[in-house]
């Protein structure tokens, strides 16, 4: 089975340091940690009212990760705002997220069913910059196949509902896991590249891994909160390893 990558959102880094207005911790000393313990690109959300992620770590981030050749995947509202700093930067990937101010996290997917109009046009603005484009959708089928239609490359899917039952375990959790791994399929039916995250810990890695047309999971909350007890590095070679042990035994 292909490799599957490790995307490391580092979001919640910036959360602590601006719990307290100071200049620590420093997400990008986090994202270069990161890179370090074996996560192929950091990921990371500027949000419309940067409660995490300013606009100087945005640029902070895209200098190091050109300066290693490593990929920055660019989570970002579909606004005229964030377009124009994606064009800005010109980040290796950017994913389109639905953003409402009053979440507390990405609470489902990019409606690019309905969307379609707003969101087509953003795309191929993006792609024609050379942006690898992915919309971040639940896992419903008629979504992945308006992503096709808008002309992202990549879906990543929204494993948050399937981790959360999980955690509750709420008999859910099969159908929302049936759901992705559908998803997923017809994904990848439609040529496109299939990534998912949200959610995810060292648990729920497990069965999202063994998902076979996956390419790449982004991780970031339970990562940097594990951090805490054993450090970054650490946690992130745990989730690596989970992920190529899952794959291992599937592929087997
Ligand atoms: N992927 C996307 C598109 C996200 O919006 C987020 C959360 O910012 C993640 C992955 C990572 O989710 P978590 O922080 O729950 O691991």
């Amino acid at each position: 089975m292909t490799k599957l990558r490790l995307g490391v959102n580092i979001d919640h880094v910036a959360t602590v340091r601006n719990a307290r207005g100071e200049g620590y911790p420093d997400p990008v000393r986090a994202a270069e940690m990161a890179l370090a313990a074996g996560a192929v690109g950091i990921t990371a959300h500027l949000r419309e009212d940067r409660r995490h992620i300013s606009d100087a770590d945005i640029d902070a981030l895209a200098v190091i990760c050109r300066k290693r050749g490593r990929p920055l995947n660019f989570e970002m509202a579909v606004t005229p705002e964030m377009e124009a700093i994606a064009l800005a930067h010109l980040p290796h990937a950017a994913c389109l997220v639905p953003e409402r101010r009053e979440e507390v996290t990405t609470e489902g997917g990019l409606d690019v069913v309905k969307g379609h109009n707003a969101i087509t046009p953003v795309v191929r603005r993006l792609v024609g910059a050379g942006i690898r484009v992915s919309c971040f959708i639940d896992a419903d089928p008629a979504q992945v196949a308006a992503a096709a239609a808008a002309g992202s490359q990549v879906i990543e899917l929204h494993t948050g509902a399937f981790c959360q039952a999980v955690r509750e375990r709420s008999p859910d959790a099969s159908r929302l896991l049936d759901n992705l791994c559908a998803a997923a399929r017809e994904g990848a039916r439609l040529g496109l590249e299939v990534h998912a995250g949200h959610g995810i810990d060292y648990e729920t890695v497990k069965p999202v891994a063994v998902i076979p047309q996956l390419r790449e999971l982004n991780i970031g909350h339970f990562l940097i909160g594990e951090a805490i007890f054993i450090g970054l590095g650490p946690a992130i070679q745990r989730m690596r390893a989970l992920m190529e042990e899952s794959r291992a035994v599937n592929a087997a």
